[in-house]
């Protein structure tokens, strides 16, 4: 027979048992890694040097953040990059590499516009980020505007 210092004994060993698995899930899903680890490719010096057409306006902001949230086809890209543009989107949890965490500045903050209108034009080849060619130049300079904003001061 067990005593009760042995039950007892057992019963908190399984409590932080559980305690350390919720803690390892948790991090899992919720831990926003930044700086995150970023080994895309470069894009061509043709697309690094592009500078977008559109003013800096709150429309245009407004407009890429429904292409993130809703609108983008095949996938919205909150699927993956998350509602706050944090990288943990519902699609994000077993992916590796993670989707990029838009709010983090010291990452977001060394990847030029030309290089954003790339992957969202081509996708990362052997990563989860698909190719969004179909979309007009306009709507990625959109998104793109939206997805600075995440890092700007204002917000
Ligand atoms: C199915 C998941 C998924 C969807 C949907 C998705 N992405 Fe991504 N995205 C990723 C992953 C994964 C990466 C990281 C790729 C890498 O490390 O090279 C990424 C990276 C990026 C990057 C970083 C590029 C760089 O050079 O660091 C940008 C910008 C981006 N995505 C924009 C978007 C936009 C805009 C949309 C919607 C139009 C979108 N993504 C939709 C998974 C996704």
């Amino acid at each position: 027979m067990l005593k009760i210092k042995q039950v007892r004994w057992i019963l908190s060993f399984c409590v932080f048992l559980i305690y350390m698995i919720c803690v390892q899930f948790v991090n899992a899903v919720w831990a926003k890694e930044c700086p995150q680890d970023r080994r895309t490719q470069k894009a061509p010096t043709s697309y690094i040097s592009k500078e977008s057409p559109l003013r800096q306006e709150p429309r245009h902001i407004k407009k890429g953040k429904v292409l993130s949230h809703i609108k983008a086809k095949p996938i919205a890209c909150k699927q993956c990059h998350g509602m706050q543009g944090d990288g943990n989107g519902a699609m994000a949890l077993n992916m590796n590499p993670k989707p990029r965490n838009f709010t983090c500045k010291a990452t977001m903050g060394e990847i030029p516009d030309g290089q954003l209108f790339w992957v969202i034009k081509n996708g990362s080849k052997g990563t989860g980020m698909p190719s969004y060619k179909h979309l007009p130049d306009e709507k990625v300079w959109q998104l793109i505007q939206y997805i600075r904003s995440l890092t700007s001061p204002a917000s």
